[in-house]
């Protein structure tokens, strides 16, 4: 089915000049952009974004790391594109990402690994009504 799922480019992408790189790569896979920006989080949007993870050892890692640089968050929409967008990403861990994708080619390590995917076509609205008004998102 038609899907959209919400895309984050890390800072450790954005620091690094990537954003173009990684969206030829999304749009090669079939991706369509839908909505995108570039924002700097707050520690309260962080920590609200990745409250599932609070009770990990890297929880504030995590959220000092996602609040360090600006990031930015993406509507992706195509055939299953939430499953499509995990297998461009590749494994969490960039050590087990398969040749290709966007964290074999780019991510520097699991917790810097340039880029997030919804896990679940559920959790994408949600983290899109997060990011974005209906009105910003032009399919
Ligand atoms: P993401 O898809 O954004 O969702 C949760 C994030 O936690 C995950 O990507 C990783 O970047 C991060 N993460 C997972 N495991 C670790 C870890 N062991 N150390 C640091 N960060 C981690």
């Amino acid at each position: 089915a038609l899907e959209r799922t919400f895309s984050i480019i890390k800072p450790d992408a954005t620091r690094r000049n990537l954003t173009g790189a990684i969206n030829a790569t999304i749009e090669k896979a079939g991706l369509r952009i839908v909505a995108q920006k570039r924002i700097l989080l707050t520690r309260a949007q962080a920590e609200t974004f990745y409250g599932v993870h609070k009770e990990r050892p890297f929880f504030g890692e995590l959220v000092d790391f996602m609040i360090s640089e600006p990031i930015v968050v993406q509507v992706l929409e195509g055939e299953n594109a939430v499953a499509a967008y995990r297998e461009v990403m590749g494994a969490t861990n960039p050590a087990n990402a398969a040749e290709g994708t966007i964290r074999k080619e780019f991510a520097l390590s699991v917790g810097e690994n340039s880029a997030h995917g919804s896990d679940s076509l559920e959790n994408a609205q949600i983290e899109i009504a997060q990011f974005f008004a209906g009105n910003e998102i032009v399919g």
